[in-house]
């Protein structure tokens, strides 16, 4: 079968690099790819915004399936388009895509199906919101309806810094994702992501993950697309799954259902392990970056019947099966990252690092040149990811590869999975 794969980053070519093992594989294209998916997948520069220009492109190359990696295609109903026409694609619909692409629209959900989150108002208007946040205790989060690009959320540590962000997300600072906010309460505990796939009826648990989000060490300074992750997550042991799984993702699968949007596709949980138990903190429509890095390296199956049975309602009839070991992955990105920063500088040291056992090397935002050269394109430009039997040794491992790579712009920070890596020396005392 010839796939298709969209998307660009270092989950890109995770999900790349586990479709080109899939004996189901034939030709695999990636729009629009990077320098590291370009050595296992024919990258093509197309506007999948045009959706009538993908329908063409997997007609004339005979796509049988076509991965969504990134959320915009999907809110923007990619995955419907293509449906439309007989072309199987991974990914839900835009009207199940609304579980990321609106935040009211999730919120509303938990609340009517009794799914545990933050307590929550929508506003469209300001001093109503303000109203409402002054009556719960600091911090206070502020959040724009729509998508953001991970910017949307604000963790309000004083009432004026709470009327700001409305006042800002309201007066358009984030266009019509904005036209609409979610107040909500602050929750306190540790975060944690559950990834599971759902054919619209049927949810499988894949693994959970946890990341680092801002980009300074001792998760400090600004936030960030996530610098580093790890897979599982301690705090996320077999039975926080499973209450995971019957008091949050399985209520969810059964509400869209009821709703009449179900959903397809994977579901990305973004959790606070509270006092009382799991709260739902989001959803995302699509795996995370850099989680997806990690997942991909755990997971022991063919990818591809899984993605299908996902699209055809049939994952019942799937186990997964994971390495009992721990990945993690480290994010170098250009330097200024996640402000200004230069693109074009030349990476060397790619093939050394990856000798490093254990190792992958997942490109994120590069190029290949003519000359073969691999270059910076982007923020986030390398993902170092390892695999070992704890995450101690993951992390010394992604951190003896990163040592191999010669990139004077590049930085990362040099603490990913110290919560894991804590509990490890603690379970050990
Ligand atoms: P989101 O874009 O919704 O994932 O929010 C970004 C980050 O803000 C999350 O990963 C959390 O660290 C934090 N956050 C969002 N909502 C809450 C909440 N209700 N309580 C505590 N932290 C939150
Ligand atoms: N790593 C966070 C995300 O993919 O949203």
């Amino acid at each position: 079968m010839n796939i298709l794969l969209i998307g660009g980053g270092g989950r890109e070519h995770a999900l790349a690099w586990a479709v080109r093992r899939s004996p189901l594989c034939d030709q695999l294209y990636c729009a629009p790819g990077n320098g590291g998916i370009s050595e296992l997948a024919d990258c093509v520069p197309l506007d999948v915004a045009h959706h009538q220009a993908v329908i063409a492109f997997c007609k004339e190359k005979a796509v049988g399936l076509v991965i969504i990696g990134p959320e915009a295609p999907l809110v923007a109903g990619l995955v419907d388009d293509l449906a439309a026409v007989g072309i199987k694609a991974f990914g839900p619909s835009a009207a199940a895509a609304r579980l990321e692409g609106s935040k009211g629209f999730t919120k509303d959900l938990c609340a009517k199906y009794n799914i545990p989150t933050a307590g929550y108002g929508r506003f469209t208007d300001a001093s109503a919101a303000s109203a409402y946040a002054a009556t719960l205790p600091l911090p206070v989060v502020i959040k724009a309806d729509g998508l953001a690009a991970g910017k949307g959320v604000v963790i309000a540590e004083t009432r004026t810094e709470a009327d700001a962000a409305i006042a800002d997300i309201l007066g358009g600072q984030f266009g019509d994702a904005g036209a609409e906010l979610v107040v909500e309460e602050f929750l306190h505990g540790e975060e944690a992501s559950l990834f599971a796939l759902v054919d619209g009826e049927h949810a499988l648990l894949m693994a959970g993950a946890q990341d680092h989000k801002r980009i300074g060490e001792g998760d400090t300074g600004p936030n960030t697309g996530g610098m580093g992750a790890y897979s599982p997550a301690p705090v996320l042991d077999a039975a926080m799954e499973a209450r995971v799984m019957d008091e949050i993702v399985r209520p969810t699968v059964a509400a869209m259902k009821a709703e009449g949007c179900p959903y397809k596709g994977v579901l990305y949980a973004g959790l606070m392990i509270t006092k009382d138990g799991p709260k739902l903190i989001e959803y995302n429509a699509r795996f995370g970056d850099p989680e997806c890095q990690v997942l991909m390296l755990r997971l022991k199956n063919d990818i591809v019947p899984a993605l299908l049975a996902t699209i055809d309602g049939t994952l019942s009839d799937i186990a997964l099966d994971w390495h009992k070991d721990a990945a993690l992955t480290v994010v170098m990105a250009a330097g200024g990252y996640p402000g200004s920063y230069a693109k074009g500088t030349v990476i060397k040291g790619l093939v050394e690092a990856g000798t490093v056992e254990g190792v992958n090397v997942f490109h994120a935002g590069t190029v290949r040149d003519e000359a073969g050269q691999i270059k910076s394109n982007g923020g986030r430009v390398l993902n170092i990811t390892a695999m070992a039997s704890t995450v101690a040794e993951a992390q010394a491992r992604a951190y003896a590869a990163i040592d191999k790579i010669d990139w004077p712009d590049g930085i990362c920070r040099r603490d990913i999975g110290w919560r894991a890596i804590q509990r490890e020396k603690q379970g050990k005392e």
